[in-house]
């Protein structure tokens, strides 16, 4: 599985991309960061409803469901609906992605968190920036097998939590056995066909993340079994550390790397481009951009030179206290205005 992260690269870049993959890659399932055709959506269309409905229908797990959003979107602008079949929901909705895969993701985050971590290591010249990737990646490794060592032999902690969110869900849902394996989840408003035997489920919520659903996971608990038994290989402990099962070789200070006949290489022509380089990822006009401050333009401030609110614009005005023993008077010389104000 592949999801192409549109966001750092310009169009031109992005078609010769595509091309590229699926000419590297024949066989391997082509998708779309469903962020990225999000953002692109809310700039053509602005409301928040756009927003809520592409991600349902993103996040739809079967053709029905998906097909039920759209028709939502369709009646509320038929543009909108042509824009998103256009992009090919195959590569964007769930409803689509195959299955089998353990992986239910829609967005491309993990380039993003790649690119917040070399992005001290980018400005850098190559030798240095890779040593700072290497150094960053043995650190990773380590510790990543240092935490698989800590776990048992059951399943990793992430997809435990996953599964006890589940198992809190499955109260929505009445089992209906069928047949020794096979039984029907009902809920309020909706039925599922569950099949323990062949590990499906017709939300096909199972089949895509490899952890289940609420409809398999009441099922089993159902029949009294422990549900982590069901878990998708992928996600076992013994996966885990499999995975980080090599480790990034140490390394000799650059002085005592071995000489070679090559002429060292140059550094490149120093060609400035006008302005500060930016290092950051140019970040889209729809993304959340930290906190913001509302102006105070026009706003009344109060101020206590004046003792009186005015306008954030205007000059606090000119005020003349004369107090007595009772009451303090204030008159604003500009205006002549009076205020009075018990001591
Ligand atoms: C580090 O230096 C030692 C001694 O010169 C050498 O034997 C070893 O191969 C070097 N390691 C690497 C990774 O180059
Ligand atoms: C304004 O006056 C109040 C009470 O008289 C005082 O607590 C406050 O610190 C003053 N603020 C400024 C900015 O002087």
């Amino acid at each position: 599985m592949l999801i192409l992260d549109y966001l750092n690269l310009t169009f031109l870049l992005i078609q010769g991309l595509i091309e590229a993959v699926k000419e590297l890659l024949p066989y391997v399932e082509h998708m779309q960061c469903a962020r990225h055709i999000c953002q692109n959506l809310q700039k053509r269309f602005t409301g928040a409803i756009y927003h809520t409905l592409f991600w349902r229908a993103s996040k739809a797990t079967t053709e029905h469901a998906f097909k039920v959003v759209m028709k939502e979107i369709e009646t509320l602008n038929p543009e909108a609906h042509q824009y998103l079949m256009e992009k090919d929901p195959k590569t964007w909705s769930r409803a689509f992605f195959q299955t089998g895969r353990c992986c239910d993701a829609v967005e491309n985050e993990f380039s993003k968190s790649f690119n917040a971590v070399i992005v001290d290591a980018r400005k850098k010249p190559i030798i240095t920036m890779l040593e700072e990737i290497r150094l960053y990646m043995m650190d990773i490794v380590y510790n990543m097998k240092l935490k698989g060592q800590q776990w048992g032999n059951h399943i990793c902690p992430e997809i435990r939590d996953k599964v006890n969110l589940l198992k809190k869900a499955q109260r929505h849902y009445q089992v209906l056995p069928s047949g020794l394996n096979q039984f029907e989840g009902r809920g309020a408003i909706d039925a599922y066909e569950v099949d323990l035997e062949r590990k499906t489920c017709s939300c096909r919520l199972w089949q895509l993340n490899g952890y289940g659903c609420a409809h398999y996971v009441a099922s089993i608990s159902f029949l009294n079994r422990d549900v982590e038994a069901y878990v998708d290989n992928m996600f076992s402990t013994t996966t885990f550390r499999k995975a980080y099962n090599y480790r990034i070789a140490p390394m000799n200070s650059s002085d005592m790397w071995p000489e070679t006949n090559y002429t060292p290489p140059l550094p490149p022509i120093n060609r400035r481009t006008p302005g500060r380089p930016t290092t950051k990822r140019k970040k889209s006009t729809t993304e959340n951009i930290g906190t913001h401050r509302v102006s105070k333009a026009g706003k009344k401030i109060r101020c206590n030179r004046s003792q009186q609110g005015h306008l954030s614009t205007e000059k606090a005005p000119k005020v003349k206290c004369e107090e007595t023993e009772e009451t303090k008077v204030c008159v604003n010389q500009n205006a002549g205005q009076v205020k009075q104000f018990k001591i």
